[in-house]
């Protein structure tokens, strides 16, 4: 081989490394993906679309605007709602959207965004039930809430109630359909729209409102910068009307 062969093979080899690490490195620069973990059967806040099966609803798209913000595409990782935490904590998601009040227990795993959503909890009976008014009146009863949830933890300080944890919201209000429960206790903004899309055929809520609970975005404890990150988006999305937009197109009004 002469020398000029020996040469150009060597400058093709060095051709063809640039150009197969150059490959390798594209995909990983633009698929910026930020894993979001949510338990996705608690419409308003995040479903499924009945047609496309895409997930939507505020928290989708309110971690799509912040993903915007941020230059990153947003993934949503559906699982149980008792599974979230652990993902967080083993790596598997990046940030928790899903509809999560932020309590001491939880802080203790996780950091919280600044809270995005006031909630509370609230109770739902059948329409033609006359002896429930308060939650005063569920004790002995038969209650039904999805697992893991601010509700489940309410319910089982109700004296003598029998609680059954359900998966999601939904089973929970098909109990109490069957008349396997006498009531459901939930997150007020979803039981008010379980109602406004027809579960009040069927049933009612109640007017008392227990403990004002406030949603964060979940963040790993190791991972400040995120939590920073996340925090300076939704501070300018609540600051450029994006979040004002968001708000009003899941909740038909704007925000308190
Ligand atoms: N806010 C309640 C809690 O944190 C219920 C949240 C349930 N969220 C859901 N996507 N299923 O416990």
């Amino acid at each position: 081989m002469s020398k000029k062969l020996i040469t150009l093979t060597m400058l093709a080899l060095f051709l063809l490394t640039l150009a197969i690490s150059g490959c390798g490195q594209q995909p990983s620069q633009s698929a910026k993906v930020l894993k979001v973990g949510a338990e996705t059967t608690f419409p308003p806040f995040e479903f499924q679309d009945d047609k496309t099966k895409d997930y939507v609803g505020f928290d989708v798209d309110l971690m799509k605007a912040i993903g915007k913000q941020l230059g990153y595409e947003v993934e949503i990782v559906s699982m149980g709602f008792d599974g979230l935490i652990p993902a967080l904590e083993s790596g598997q998601i990046d940030v928790i959207a899903s509809g999560m009040s932020i309590t001491p227990e939880r802080q203790q795993k996780v950091t919280f965004s600044d809270p995005y959503y006031k909630s509370g909890l609230s109770i739902v009976v059948k329409k033609a039930d006359t002896a429930i008014n308060s939650f005063k009146d569920l004790e002995g009863k038969r209650l039904a809430t999805q697992i893991g949830t601010t509700s489940a933890e309410e319910a089982k300080k109700i004296p003598n109630a029998t609680v059954r944890e359900f998966n999601s919201p939904s089973e929970a209000f098909l109990e109490l359909q069957a008349g396997g429960a006498d009531a459901v206790i939930n997150d007020l903004p979803v039981n008010q729209y379980y109602l406004a899309q027809g579960g009040n055929k069927e049933a009612k809520l109640i007017g008392d409102i227990l403990n004002s609970e406030e949603y964060g975005l979940a963040i790993s404890k190791k991972n400040n910068e995120l939590t920073q990150k996340i925090n300076t988006a939704l501070a300018e999305l609540k600051k450029n009307g994006e979040y004002g937009k968001i708000y009003e197109k899941w909740f038909g009004k704007k925000p308190e």
